[in-house]
């Protein structure tokens, strides 16, 4: 438990560590590929550790370096590992696919949160491919036996880039390509690392068509992780004004900023520039008068929904959130959990099928906050608490080791 007191005014200028989704992909991706390459700024949180010990389990070379990794590919994957995805599903969807592409046979896991996470989204689309992987009820363990994959058309049920990553890490050994068909954008790393590691890789509009590839090793730069930095966003929007640095920006990932557009936050997107096939730009949020707003949720910005919610308990009025279902499936079931936070920071928030009504009070009196071990209701709790008239208790605290190690010494509390 840590207590956080409430505080006047949050200014200053910011740089974090690299992004989540980025460095799990660089880490995967040059694991399997020809040769060594540097990832730099790469994220420093337990999820990608999990991917790091993954990957040297199944026979790939990783150092650390300063400010980075040095990763050497494996010539060829062990067998028969039971690997520890610990809390990442990310770690857990992709290495699937990953595993599968490769014809390597393992048993995938995780901690209780994991274990609880849905794995048919994943399981079900791949065995149409031809990948032979079993679920444990639907849930983690993941078997994945040695397999073939044909190739052959696929259209994505749930919006997941996760499940999209799988599919197409799966098709890079494929006996015929693999189509995958999204009917709504998910973030796409996978796919711009792809192009960047020289996979024969298709892009359209909604479909990507991937055939069989031989990745060569590639140097990345990982932007600075926009998730990260929204909670800093976040604290300039309600206390002072924020520059985020370097931050990914890539249009897959921005929908935090048109919920900013609807709640009237003051911010501006500078110097922006392409790194390593991503784009990346200054954020500049300074403090702003919060308006009510009606927003669909889309997956530009899955991650960032708490926070948005949050923001509306800061406005005046009614807001309403839709189209937020698959927050159900996340570390905690995210609909229910950012409704309790809000609640017990006397705010009022309703939970609803697949979103939120918050009746905003302009503010935040203060209280206590359960984190729920989820990394993202912990850090949105911190926002909540530090801009709340009196501050109170946040229980999980720790959990932010997850994604974003130095938040708390960030923050300065
Ligand atoms: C991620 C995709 C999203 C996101 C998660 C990271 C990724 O999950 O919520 O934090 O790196 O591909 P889904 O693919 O399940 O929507």
């Amino acid at each position: 438990m840590r207590f956080i007191k409430p505080i006047d005014k949050f200014d200053g200028e910011f740089t974090f560590s690299g992004d989540k989704s980025i460095t799990h992909r660089a880490i995967m991706l040059n694991a399997i590929a020809r040769g060594t390459a540097i990832v730099k700024n790469s994220a420093l949180g337990e999820d990608c550790l999990a991917t790091c010990l993954a990957m040297e389990r199944l026979g790939a070379k990783i150092e650390r370096i300063e400010n980075g990794l040095k990763i050497t590919g494996a010539e060829k994957l062990n067998d028969e590992q039971e690997i520890n995805c610990q809390n990442s599903a990310t770690t857990l969807r992709l290495l699937t696919g990953l595993l599968v592409g490769k014809g390597v046979s393992a048993k995938l896991y995780g901690d209780n949160s994991l274990s609880a996470r849905p794995m048919e989204r994943l399981a079900e689309p791949l065995r149409a491919v031809g990948a032979k992987v079993q679920t444990t009820n639907g849930k983690p363990p993941v078997h994945v036996e040695k397999s073939t994959v044909l190739g052959g058309e696929v259209s994505l049920k749930v919006p997941s880039a996760q499940v999209k990553s799988a599919l197409l890490l799966a098709g890079l050994n494929g006996k015929n390509p693999i189509k995958v068909i999204e009917t709504q954008p998910t973030r796409d790393h996978t796919e711009r690392m792809l192009e960047n590691m020289g996979a024969n890789i298709l892009r359209g509009e909604k479909e990507i068509i991937l055939s069989k590839s031989e990745l060569k090793a590639t140097d990345v730069e990982v932007p600075a992780d926009i998730s990260s930095a929204s909670y800093f966003m976040a604290l300039g929007a309600l206390k002072g004004r924020v520059t985020c640095k370097n931050v990914g920006v890539n249009r897959t990932r921005t929908g935090i900023f048109k919920a900013f557009d609807k709640l009237g936050v003051k911010y501006s997107i500078n110097d922006l520039r392409t790194v390593c096939g991503e784009e990346i730009a200054d954020v500049l949020v300074e403090k702003s008068a919060l308006q009510p707003i009606q927003l669909t949720a889309d997956a530009t910005m899955i991650d960032e929904l708490p926070l948005i919610a949050l923001l509306c308990a800061f406005a005046n009025g009614e807001s309403r959130i839709t189209g937020a279902e698959e927050l159900k499936y996340k570390e905690s079931n995210r609909i229910l959990a950012t409704a309790q936070l809000i609640n017990s920071l006397g705010g009022v928030c309703v939970p609803t099928i697949d979103g939120f009504i918050i009746e905003g009070k302009g503010g935040l009196a203060g209280g206590k906050v359960e984190g729920l071990s989820d990394h993202r209701i912990t850090m949105t709790g911190a926002i909540g608490l530090l801009a709340s008239e009196t501050g109170g208790e946040l229980y999980s605290d720790k959990s932010c080791a997850v994604s974003f190690p130095d938040f708390f010494d960030k923050l300065g509390v």
